[in-house]
C-alpha cells in the first residue's frame, strides 16, 4: 500500500479524510496533526486518528515556529490583508505544507493530503508550498475531491466502524491557532447581520469589558517583540499573555468583507487581540525610528506582503526579496511602547526608543527650541517655485477654484 501524510486536525472532515483515503483511495495513512496552538482537538487527535484507521499518529508542536519565523515577521513587515486581517489562517498554512512535506519524506510517503475545500484560499496555499517544496508530491484533496454533508460524513465513519460522538454542529466554521481566530458562514454570511455574540469567544464585548484601564509597556528588538511589561518571555508565552489580556479588555474584534484570491467576496469575524495590539505598537514605534520616506515605501511593501501571505505565495523569491527589505528596514526599530487597553480599544500612549528621531528640541515651542524659524523662509521659497511658475505661465495668474478643484461633475 502507498504512504500518505494527511495534515489532520482531529475533526469531522479530517477524521472522514481517513477513512475515505485508506478504504476509498487504498493509501496507508500517517495522520500528522501540527499544533499552531488553541486547537480544541489537540487531547483527541490520537485517539480520533487511530479509530479511523491511520496506522500512526504523529503530532508536531510548532507553536514557536509559527510564532517566531511567521507570526512575528508579519508584524514586522506590517502585514495586514485588506488593512483589516492579521492573517492568521494565513500564516499557518506554509508552515504546515512545509511540515507535511517534511513527513512525508521521513516516512517515505509519494502522497500528502489536506481538508481544504474547493471554494477558499487554503487548498491554493496548501498545494503551492507543497507542490514548491516537493514537485514530485502527488497532493490529494478529499474534500474538494468527494465532498460529503456532515450526516453524510458521520453515516459514513458509523458504517466503517467509526463511532465518535461528534456533538453539534456549532453555528459558524471556526479556524484557530495563536495568532487569531476565524468565524465564517451561518448567519455571518449575511454582511447587514450584525454578528451574535456567540460569533466571538476569544474576546468579551467591549462593554462588558472593565471600565477601568490597563496599561502594557511591549519592548522590541529589531521590530521583534522581546518583553510584555519587562518581563522577558519567549514569543509564546508573549502572544499567550497578550491574547488573554487583550481578550479580557474587548480588543481585537474585526469584521471584515474580504477578497478571496479565488473571486469570492467573504464576510470574516476575527479576534486576534495579541496581533492588534502587537501591530498597533509597533506601527507606532517605527513612527519614532523610521524616516518619512521609509514608511513611504514601507506601506506599500506591507501591502504586497500581506497579499503574498494571503495568496499562498510563501515560499517565493518574491517573499524572500521584500524579507530582505523588511529585514533591513527593522535595523533601529526598537524601543518601548506603552498601550492603554481600555473598552474594546488598543491605544498607544507612549513611546521611547534610544535611536529615536524624534528630537524635542527640534519640535518645542518651549524653551530649548534648537529649531532655526528664519531658515523656513528660504525653503518655502524653493518648495512653493515650481506652482508659482505653472500658475503663471498655465493657468494666466487665474488662481484655480478652491472650492470645486476635488469636486468631478461640478467642473463644466
Ligand atoms: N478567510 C481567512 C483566510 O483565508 C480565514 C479562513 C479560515 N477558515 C475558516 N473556516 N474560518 O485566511
Amino acid at each position: 500500500m502507498p504512504k500518505l501524510v494527511l495534515a489532520y486536525s482531529g475533526g469531522l472532515d479530517t477524521t472522514t479524510a481517513i477513512k475515505w483515503l485508506s478504504v476509498e483511495q487504498g493509501y496507508e495513512v500517517v495522520a500528522l496533526n501540527i499544533d499552531v496552538g488553541k486547537s480544541r482537538e489537540q487531547p483527541v487527535v490520537e485517539s480520533r486518528g487511530l479509530a479511523a484507521g491511520a496506522v500512526k499518529v504523529r503530532v508536531i508542536d510548532a507553536r514557536e515556529d509559527f510564532i517566531r519565523y511567521f507570526a512575528f515577521p508579519a508584524l514586522a513587515a506590517g502585514a495586514m490583508y485588506q488593512d483589516a486581517y492579521p492573517l492568521a489562517t494565513a500564516l499557518a498554512r506554509p508552515l504546515m505544507a512545509k511540515l507535511l512535506v517534511d513527513v512525508a519524506h521521513e516516512e517515505g510517503a509519494l502522497a500528502v493530503a489536506h481538508g481544504c475545500t474547493g471554494k477558499g484560499n487554503d487548498q491554493v496555499r496548501f498545494d503551492v508550498g507543497i507542490q514548491t517544496l516537493d514537485p514530485s508530491l502527488k497532493i490529494v484533496a478529499p474534500t474538494r475531491e468527494n465532498a460529503m454533508a456532515r450526516e453524510m460524513q458521520i453515516e459514513y465513519l458509523r458504517e466503517h466502524g467509526v463511532d465518535i460522538p461528534w456533538g453539534d454542529k456549532g453555528p459558524f466554521s471556526i479556524d484557530e491557532n495563536m495568532w487569531g481566530r476565524s468565524a465564517e458562514a451561518g448567519v455571518l454570511e449575511d454582511p447587514w447581520q450584525e454578528p451574535p455574540p456567540d460569533a466571538y469567544e476569544w474576546t468579551v464585548s467591549p462593554e462588558s469589558a472593565p471600565a477601568e484601564p490597563a496599561y502594557l509597556d511591549i519592548a522590541y528588538q529589531h521590530g521583534m517583540p522581546v518583553s510584555l511589561n519587562g518581563d522577558e518571555i519567549g514569543p509564546v508565552e508573549m502572544v499567550t499573555r497578550l491574547n488573554d489580556l487583550g481578550g479580557r479588555y474587548g480588543v481585537g474584534r474585526i469584521d471584515h468583507v474580504e477578497d478571496r484570491l479565488v473571486g469570492i467576496k467573504s464576510r470574516e469575524i476575527y479576534e486576534a487581540p495579541a496581533a492588534t495590539i502587537f501591530h498597533a505598537a509597533h506601527r507606532a514605534l517605527e513612527g519614532m525610528t523610521l524616516s518619512k520616506q521609509q514608511l513611504k515605501l514601507k506601506k506599500h511593501v506591507a501591502t504586497e506582503y500581506a497579499e503574498l501571505i494571503y495568496n499562498g505565495l510563501w515560499f517565493s523569491a518574491h517573499h524572500q526579496d521584500i524579507a530582505a527589505y523588511v529585514a533591513s528596514t527593522q535595523r533601529h526599530v526598537s524601543g518601548t511602547i506603552r498601550v492603554r487597553l481600555q473598552r474594546g480599544t488598543a491605544t498607544v500612549v507612549g513611546r521611547k526608543a534610544d535611536e529615536s528621531l524624534y528630537d524635542r528640541g527640534l519640535a518645542t515651542y518651549d524653551r530649548g527650541d534648537t529649531y532655526d524659524q528664519s531658515a523656513a523662509v528660504g525653503f518655502i521659497n524653493v518648495w512653493g517655485l515650481q506652482t508659482r511658475v505653472q500658475t503663471r505661465v498655465q493657468l494666466l495668474g487665474q488662481m484655480p477654484d478652491t472650492l470645486k478643484i476635488a469636486m468631478p461633475g461640478e467642473r463644466e
